[in-house]
């Protein structure tokens, strides 16, 4: 796509992958992505970000369009996913003495991805770097979405550089918004980013909301999508919207189950029934055999209790149960209550594969599960009931 001025000495030098389909093996993206960089001339020329390491020589020579590679004196690195970071070795094998700008977390990254040494300096919120003619602030933005994550001021403009926050994976080849010519399926892409990348860390995104909102910003430049001016606001106000958390009148407590002869749903059943009995539970019960993934996951990831139940196949869970634990957002599992259950005919196992998956998610499991050979009967009913009772009072002592 070549450089692109976007602001008097700002250019855009990143790169467009217009057919990407699916980016870093779990996302789709569907209209592509840009790998966005940008390069700062003036008195001290500053890159921020450098691109995929496949699209390094693109990189080059946006830069060199404007400046000589051997002119830059810094490369701030707001997040080193390497997608960001990945020609950042090849940009220092041609300027071994660009200085690399970025937090403590984010140089222990480098390190590891680079593999050699480099000069570096470590900022934290409130630094700046003078660059003669202007300088740069600091935000640091933790868990957006790394740990090693800032954001970037450039007070002279205006312009904020977030990274991550505030992509999409679109391709806008004049890198700003105002030329969208599919707003809505650039909303929806928003929207995706956000989920993908944010939804598991949205205190964090409010935290960072604050941090910008205090700022005069009239463009953000992430390193995904288009340059944001005209859709800046909104853009920042369903960030709010989406990471808002939902009152709940009610806890919820959801049982998924998946029964191959309906032994399992019998218990399914009677545990759900069972939880019904507390007035300050909201009570779903789902067989995940026969309803989308995305609603069954959804309710895995919303629950304040989840009991799954599955039946054991070949000494296994079928695989729409691990489907529905690999939907799990993991970063979010903490003080939610879990439970397995299940019928089997030879020695089920599936109930012991599934406490330690959840114990692994991190959920807080409750006891080791329930088990009934074949059609439950009495007894198999009498304990997965007191089970479910467990659970429901255990969430009285959890946040
Ligand atoms: Fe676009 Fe977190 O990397």
């Amino acid at each position: 796509m070549g450089a692109i001025k976007i602001q008097d000495g700002i250019y855009s030098v990143g790169v467009l992958n217009p057919s990407l389909r699916v980016f870093d093996i779990v996302m789709e993206s569907r209209y592509g992505t840009s790998y966005n960089a940008y390069l700062l001339t003036g008195e001290k020329n500053v890159l921020i970000e450098t691109v995929h390491t496949d699209y390094f020589e693109e990189y080059l020579a946006n830069i060199e369009s404007v400046v000589k590679v051997s002119e830059i004196d810094y490369l701030v690195m707001n997040h080193t996913e390497p997608d960001h970071s990945g020609s950042v070795a090849k940009l220092l094998e041609r300027n071994p003495q660009i200085q690399v700008i970025c937090t403590m977390a984010a140089q222990k990254y480098l390190q590891a991805i680079t593999n050699r040494e480099f000069r570096c300096r470590n900022v934290k919120s409130g630094d700046r770097l003078d660059l003669g003619n202007k300088s740069l602030e600091f935000l640091v933005a933790p868990m957006l979405h790394w740990p090693d994550s800032m954001f970037t001021w450039d007070e002279s403009t205006g312009t904020l550089f977030t990274c991550d926050f505030l992509g999409a994976h679109f391709c806008e080849p004049t890198m700003l918004d105002r030329n969208i010519h599919y707003p809505e399926q650039y909303r929806e892409q928003l929207n995706y980013y956000f989920n993908c990348i944010f939804g598991p860390f949205k205190p964090y995104v409010l935290a960072g909301l604050d941090k910008i909102e205090k700022l005069p910003v009239t463009m953000a430049c992430p390193s995904h999508g288009p340059c944001l001016v005209e859709h800046l606001q909104e853009a920042m106000t369903l960030y709010r919207e989406w990471s808002t958390p939902v009152k709940k009148e009610k806890r919820l407590a959801a049982v998924l189950y998946a029964s191959a002869y309906g032994c399992t749903a019998k218990l399914a059943n009677a545990a759900a029934d069972e939880l019904r009995k507390d007035e300050r539970l909201d009570v779903k019960l789902v067989d995940v055999v026969n309803t989308p993934l995305s609603e069954s996951a959804a309710l895995a990831n919303e629950a304040d209790i989840l009991m799954i139940g599955s039946c054991t196949i070949n000494r296994d869970a079928p695989k729409i149960i691990w489907d529905v634990l690999a939907s799990v957002d993991a970063l979010n599992t903490e003080g939610r209550l879990a439970g397995a259950f299940g019928s089997y005919g030879w020695s089920g196992e599936a109930i012991d594969m599934i406490r330690s998956r959840m114990e692994h998610l991190k959920f807080t499991f409750i006891g080791q599960g329930v088990k009934a050979n074949f059609m439950p009967g009495c007894e198999n009913f009498d304990k997965i009931r007191e089970y479910a009772r467990c659970l429901a009072f255990k969430m009285s002592s959890v946040k």
